[in-house]
């Protein structure tokens, strides 16, 4: 099932994401797709703040992965991924990131999927993020 939104400013792109976050349950993986400055980075802070972190989330492009503590009922740990300096999955898998992949305590969230194609998990949201004229975008959950 594929849903589609229009979001015209950053602002809305935010509390998209902040209302898809109620849905989720743990174990998600979210690939994000879509050009440089698309908003990935700003919709997995909406993820965030659905999700009750008040922390400042940052992109972890140099470190390639943050994991954030939640004080949430069923999901404990938001981790963060960023594959754009990546162009295979080796490094993510050295570093552990697929322990987190479907654990039902987990919810991840990877930028620049397609980077790392080959280590994504069968069962899997596709949030892809298009950018529009007037600094809309379109974005639409596949799951
Ligand atoms: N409708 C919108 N939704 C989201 N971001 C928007 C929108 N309109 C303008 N912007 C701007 O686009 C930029 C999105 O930046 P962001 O870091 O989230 O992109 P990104 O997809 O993570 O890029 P990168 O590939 O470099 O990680 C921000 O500067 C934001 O203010
Ligand atoms: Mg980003």
């Amino acid at each position: 099932m594929t849903t589609k939104f229009i979001a015209k400013t950053e602002k809305q792109t935010f509390a998209y994401a902040q209302k898809l976050a109620a849905k989720l349950k743990g174990g998600e993986v979210l690939c994000l797709t879509g050009d440089l400055g698309a908003g990935k980075t700003v919709f997995t802070k909406g993820i965030a703040s659905g999700l009750g972190i008040t922390k400042i989330i940052t992109s972890p492009t140099f470190v390639l992965m943050k994991v954030y503590g939640i004080k949430n009922e069923n999901i404990k740990h938001l981790i963060h991924i960023d594959a754009y300096r990546l162009s295979h999955g080796d490094d993510l898998e050295a570093i552990g990131a697929l322990d987190y992949f479907g654990k039902p305590n987990c919810l991840t969230i990877i930028e620049w999927p397609e980077r790392v194609s080959e280590i994504l998990p069968k069962e899997k949201i596709d949030v892809k993020i298009k950018i529009l004229k007037d600094n809309n975008r379109e974005i639409s959950v596949k799951r």
